[in-house]
């Protein structure tokens, strides 16, 4: 039985390929979503592709046939399990196999001080940013188990599943889903990767997509659409954030060197430093607490 490492030793990279292999991507309509797909597909990938915009979502499948590519598109919510079963079986069916899941779709939810958030705030960014994640990883499991070797899950969580910025910036409903998605990440790792399944988990910084207008598109049963009201920093850096081709292009790397955290942009390592250096401080700390 092949050895898969938890760690590889320090300068070895093995490269896996997933070159013509077949992926399923949520939240593929528009931004890192696309740009993944359009990356896997400049790789010979055949791709099925889900989004709740389904406007958007017929455009996007017009783009690849023009390129070429012929791919199936699901107009649901990740939100609706059976939907997403039925879309990655039948991604499963017509290509004869499904070896990589995207669980990419996300929103940037309310933004604001925690204590002026409602229930129904919460309710929206738990179900699609972790119910709708874990509903994907679900779905897509039982095909990729049977080839778990040449299988790959990627899980889109963020930056800001490493780091909350003190003083606030008032994205602390994001931070702790995109937190949740690290711990489900490194999960799933601990249970796949010695079957040879890679796991990996994006913390990019900023790319420029319009995930801080997410509000906009916020279904009735949450409230309905808003506009994010005031300075929302992101909203400002995304048109100088990274092209969602580029950083699709880094995620097929990361998978190829079969990278469990994928660190993408640098500049927040001090704030992440800190942050460990204060939990293993709390360490240094738990005796002073049962004297
Ligand atoms: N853009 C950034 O700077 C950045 C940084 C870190 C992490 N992320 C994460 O990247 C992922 C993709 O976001 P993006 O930046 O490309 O944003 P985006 O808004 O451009 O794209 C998100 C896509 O997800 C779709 N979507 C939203 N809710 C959905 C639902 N319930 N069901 C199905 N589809 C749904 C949208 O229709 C949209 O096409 C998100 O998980 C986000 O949190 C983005």
């Amino acid at each position: 039985m092949p050895v898969f490492p938890l760690c590889r030793p320090p300068g070895v990279i093995t490269i896996r390929s997933y070159n013509n292999k077949v992926a399923f991507i949520t939240g593929a309509a528009a931004g890192i979503g696309l740009g993944m797909a359009r990356a896997f597909a400049a790789k010979g990938m055949k791709l099925g592709l889900a989004d709740m915009d389904a406007g958007k979502l017929a455009e996007v499948k017009q783009l690849f046939a023009e390129l070429g590519h012929d791919v199936l598109v699901f107009p649901v919510d990740v939100a609706n399990r059976d939907e997403l079963k039925q879309a990655a079986a039948a991604v499963a069916a017509r290509f004869g196999a499904l070896h990589v899941v995207c669980a990419n779709a996300g929103v940037s939810g309310y933004i604001g001080p925690l204590q002026e958030g409602t229930d129904k705030d919460w309710d929206w960014i738990i179900d699609v940013n972790l119910k709708g994640t874990v509903n994907t990883i679900q779905a897509a499991l039982p095909h990729l188990m049977l080839n778990p070797e040449q299988s790959h899950i990627v899980l889109t969580s963020s930056i800001s599943g490493l780091r909350v910025y003190e003083p606030s910036r008032g994205q602390g409903m994001y931070n702790t889903t995109k937190y949740a998605l690290v711990g489900l990440g490194e999960a799933l790792h601990a249970d796949l990767h010695h079957l040879g399944m890679g796991v990996s988990i994006l913390c990019p910084g900023v790319v420029n997509t319009d995930i801080s207008n997410s509000g906009r598109h916020r279904p009735a049963r949450y409230g309905g659409p808003f506009e994010v009201k005031g300075d929302f920093v992101l909203a400002k850096a995304a048109k100088n954030g990274t092209d969602p081709l580029e950083f699709g292009q880094w995620v097929m790397k990361a998978m190829e060197q079969d990278q469990l955290h994928v660190i993408t942009h640098p500049e927040d390592r001090p704030i992440i430093e800190a942050r460990h250096k204060r939990i293993l401080q709390a360490f240094d700390a738990c005796e002073s607490l049962k004297k």
